[in-house]
């Protein structure tokens, strides 16, 4: 028996967990700092490590309790190292390392990105290949090709602004709160998705994507409202489906260019159900197999890192220096 314990502290969100053998998770425990942050608007960087700082042992204590386990049973500790805020990362290093020495027990530096890619891995095990991931979060709007295991390149991703960025820039404008993905998503519920026209950039540049452009014609679309708190659902259910179209066009190319078999969706902003649906709906006469990750796996959490540690950190044909090699920062193009 094996027990993994996954370090995530990228972003605004201090996160233990631990894996048992290569794919149950015995403890996922999240603390987020968003009431935090949600005075200002969005995440302040030095006051995100400072909040890390105070709450990861405490964190790493209950997460060892509710594994019923001690600091003696671990195998190995994971850490996710970037890309993220360095201030934030930086803490969840120290302790990683500092337990790794401490125990005598190996470190697997885990890429984010191939965080939120493995999540899916505690309920299927095994990719069939090729594979692509469409990984839409705060930071990211990636698509990745992977064509064997191990394997990751990136085929697409956002010119300017990422997905979930402008979900929060949208939900600040209305004077929604944050983060804005989920509320938009709640809002849009009783709003119709045609009621505002908003443009999908970039039709003719298959993989790539661009949402500033989406996000000034939404800005410009409430102001030029009257009383934009009287169409608040209106504005929300269209600029989420526009989202959604254009998530779907881009992404469904690449799976017909790759000639895909399994495709993921992952990072926070796949924790939205009416993009699953939306999705679902779209591949019902493909042969697309759609790997969805369950929501609360979806936003920032350890566990998987922890299952990416598991998955890849055991791969023969991935250096360590390669994996810290792809992970600071840009894939292969
Ligand atoms: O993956 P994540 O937790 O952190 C990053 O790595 O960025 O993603 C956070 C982002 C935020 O921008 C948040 O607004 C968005 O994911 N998000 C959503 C939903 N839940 C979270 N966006 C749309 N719909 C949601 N239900
Ligand atoms: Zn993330």
């Amino acid at each position: 028996m094996t027990y993994t314990l996954a370090i995530e502290t990228s972003c605004d969100d201090t996160s233990i967990a631990i894996i048992k053998d290569k794919t149950t998770i015995i403890s996922n425990l999240v603390s987020s700092q968003q009431k935090t942050h949600q005075q200002y608007g969005g995440v302040v960087p030095e006051v995100a490590s400072r909040l890390h700082a105070e709450t990861i042992h405490y964190l790493m204590d209950l997460s060892l309790k509710e594994a019923k386990i001690s600091l003696n049973d671990l195998s190995q500790v994971a850490v996710t190292i970037g890309p993220g805020l360095e201030g934030s990362l930086l803490v969840g290093i120290s302790v990683a390392k500092s337990l790794s020495y401490a125990l005598d027990i190996p470190l697997i530096p885990v890429n984010h990105i191939h965080g939120h890619i493995y999540a899916f891995s505690n309920y299927q095990p095994h990719l069939h290949y090729p594979a692509l991931a469409l990984i839409v979060s705060g930071g990211h709007t990636d698509l990745i090709l992977m064509e064997k295991e191990g394997s990751f390149k990136c085929c697409g991703k956002t010119r300017d602004d990422a997905v979930g960025e402008v979900f929060d820039k949208i939900a600040r404008s209305l004077s929604l709160g944050y983060p804005g993905g989920p509320i938009i998503e709640k809002m849009a519920k009783d709003g119709n998705p045609s009621a505002f026209k908003l443009p999908i950039a970039m039709k003719d540049s298959p993989f790539e994507f661009s949402f500033s452009g989406l996000k000034t014609a939404t800005l410009d679309c409430i102001k030029s409202l009257d009383n934009p708190q009287d169409h608040l659902a209106d504005i929300c259910a269209s600029f989420q489906q526009t989202v959604i179209d254009t998530l779907i066009l881009k992404t469904l190319a690449a799976c017909e260019h790759f000639n895909i078999h399994d495709l993921i969706i992952g990072g926070g902003v796949a924790s939205n159900q009416t993009l699953l649906t939306a999705f679902k709906d779209r591949i019902t006469d493909t042969s697309l197999n759609l790997i969805h990750i369950q929501p609360n796996l979806c936003t920032d959490n350890a566990a998987m890192i922890g299952l990416a540690a598991t998955h890849l950190g055991n791969i023969d044909q991935i250096p360590t220096e390669d994996i810290l090699v792809q992970s600071t920062f840009s894939y292969e193009h």
